[in-house]
């Protein structure tokens, strides 16, 4: 590298926002509300990077949001889904499980757990905990 490269590399990573900086793929999460009875939901998901904040989701619609592995190449983001003063809390998206799977993950969530949906089929899984709210 020559000097001049090597100026610029450092004054790139000074002007990064600390901790946003990220590499790989962009992988989108959708996350849709399959609740019955048409049920209103609200979402909330972060990973240690990003606090996507408080969603209020309506019956069939979906919230989605893009993003890139971090700099250390793994990527966590824990969601809880309200309804009737119940937090349910699932693991969205993990690196180590999902970056083979999942560069759209397609969720629907269900009373019993959030479903992933992906190549013509469909798994659902069960809710990490519950808290009452
Ligand atoms: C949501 O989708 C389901 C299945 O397609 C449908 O039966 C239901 O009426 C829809 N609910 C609303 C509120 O649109």
């Amino acid at each position: 590298m020559s000097v001049t490269v090597k100026k610029f590399f450092l004054l790139f990573l000074l002007v990064q926002p600390s901790t946003s900086i990220s590499f790989g793929p962009k992988i989108t999460v959708v996350v849709q509300n399959g609740l019955q009875g048409g049920r209103d939901m609200l979402l909330h998901c972060e990973s240690a990077d990003d606090d996507l904040g408080v969603q209020l989701i309506h019956p069939n619609n979906s919230f989605q949001w893009k993003f890139q592995n971090n700099v250390f190449g793994r990527t966590l983001f824990h969601c809880s889904f309200q309804w009737e003063s119940v937090l349910h809390k699932f693991v969205i998206y993990k690196t180590s499980r999902d970056h083979n799977t999942c560069h759209i993950c397609n969720w629907i969530v269900k009373e019993d757990g959030p479903c992933l949906i992906f190549s013509g089929r469909t798994d659902c899984y069960n809710w990490n905990s519950l808290e009452e709210r």
